[in-house]
């Protein structure tokens, strides 16, 4: 049958009821062919993880785990998949039977017969309440610090601008590069805090969106153009493609700053003298495209899907990670997302890296130009 050794049927049965019965994970099955998706099984993990003896849950749909806690968007999501029939991982806010909240990583899956035919499906639950709130703490601790050190590096990139300036005397050409110098490493700061403190506003929902019918090419080209000093610094060539002029509705500085953290990565993570390209697209009729690519080490699988997670941060491919704050990418999916797009990354180690993103394209006016530059 399915188990590879020498069991009969009955054992091998016997033998899968036994594992899932031993899992540290929460397992249960429902069935879609009673009204309202009833549970019919569940292993002791699940009922470890709520609280719930199994004889006070079967029979029951499991939405009573969030108690009043319904406004959920990733419930969304969960129903979605489930009036389709396939899979879905979620993040959920739960409640145990004493009322405490946990946090629930669950994975949904459908279970279908020989026939194709649609006949149970299989939760797995993951209580990741640690993890997450650890990472509320790191959150916090990073945001508090930010606060801190707005104020005094606000003073020092406008003391730098006045000396630039030469408001407060003559500079010199040496005395100017260092100037530079730091004007650049206080604007990279700069950013930096900012991807903290926008990421607090992410997650506490404080984030608002100034939204307007945008070319999504011009806006892209200008931010490559703005970027170009900083390539040039590492010696990486920037290259724009306009391969559609699609239309989007999208607040500007958003998505600058979304383009930014993508060059400064691409940047950072290319070897001297290699290429940046940059294209600006369009995928299907709904879809405005674009797309940062750079030759540098790639990503290895595992990781990829790791890539937009909170405090993730690049590593090189010699094991060393480059700064930042691990923020970067989340607050790109974030910021993408709140638009209605998406975002992503094909990679494969040693060929290099393409990040995308997508948003909603508004009109089709332009889409079928392509110029090349
Ligand atoms: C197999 C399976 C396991 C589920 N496990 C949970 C769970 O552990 N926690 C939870 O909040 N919802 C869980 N759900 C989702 C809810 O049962 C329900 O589908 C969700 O609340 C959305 O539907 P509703 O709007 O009708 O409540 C599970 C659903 C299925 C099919």
């Amino acid at each position: 049958m399915f188990i590879k050794g020498q069991f009969r049927q009955s054992e091998q049965l016997a033998l899968m009821f036994q594992a899932v019965e031993a899992a540290r994970n929460g397992v249960v099955i429902t069935d879609p062919v009673q009204p309202d998706n009833p549970i019919i099984y569940t292993n002791p993990a699940f009922t470890d993880i709520t609280g719930y003896a199994a004889d006070e849950i079967l029979g029951q749909n499991c939405r009573f785990l969030q108690g009043e806690d319904r406004a959920q968007p990733a419930l969304n999501d969960v129903r979605l998949a489930i009036k389709e029939g396939r899979d879905v991982t979620a993040i959920l806010r739960n409640y145990r039977k004493d009322g405490r909240r946990f946090f629930n990583e669950l994975t949904i899956s459908p279970v279908r017969n020989d026939r194709g035919k649609l006949v149970a499906f299989v939760g797995i639950q993951n209580d990741i309440t640690a993890r997450i709130e650890a990472e509320e703490r790191i959150s916090d601790f990073y945001s508090i610090v930010s606060h801190e050190l707005r104020t005094p590096i606000a003073k020092i990139k406008s003391s730098l601008a006045v000396i630039a300036d030469g408001e407060a005397g003559p500079v010199s050409d040496s005395v100017r590069r260092f100037v530079d110098i730091s004007i650049k490493a206080a604007d990279s700061l700069w950013r930096l805090l900012e991807n903290i403190l926008d990421f607090k506003k992410l997650e506490s929902g404080k984030f608002f969106l100034l939204r307007q019918r945008l070319q999504l090419a011009q806006l892209v080209e200008s931010a490559v153009v703005e970027f170009q000093p900083v390539a040039d610094a590492a010696d990486v060539a920037l290259k724009f493609h306009r391969l559609a002029s699609p239309t989007v509705d999208a607040d500007g500085q958003r998505i600058v700053q979304v383009l930014e953290n993508l060059l400064s990565n691409a940047v950072k993570f290319s070897r001297s003298g290699s290429e940046v390209n940059v294209k600006v697209l369009s995928h299907g009729a709904e879809w405005a495209r674009v797309e940062v690519i750079d030759s540098g080490g790639g990503i290895a699988a595992a990781d990829i899907s790791k890539l937009f997670g909170k405090f993730q941060q690049l590593e090189l491919p010699d094991k060393r990670t480059r700064g930042g704050t691990g923020l970067g990418l989340a607050v790109c999916k974030a910021i993408i997302e709140a638009h209605g797009g998406r975002v992503g990354v094909e990679s494969e180690l040693g060929r290099g890296s393409t990040f995308w993103f997508e948003l909603p394209s508004c009109t089709s006016v332009g889409r079928t130009s392509v110029t090349d530059s």
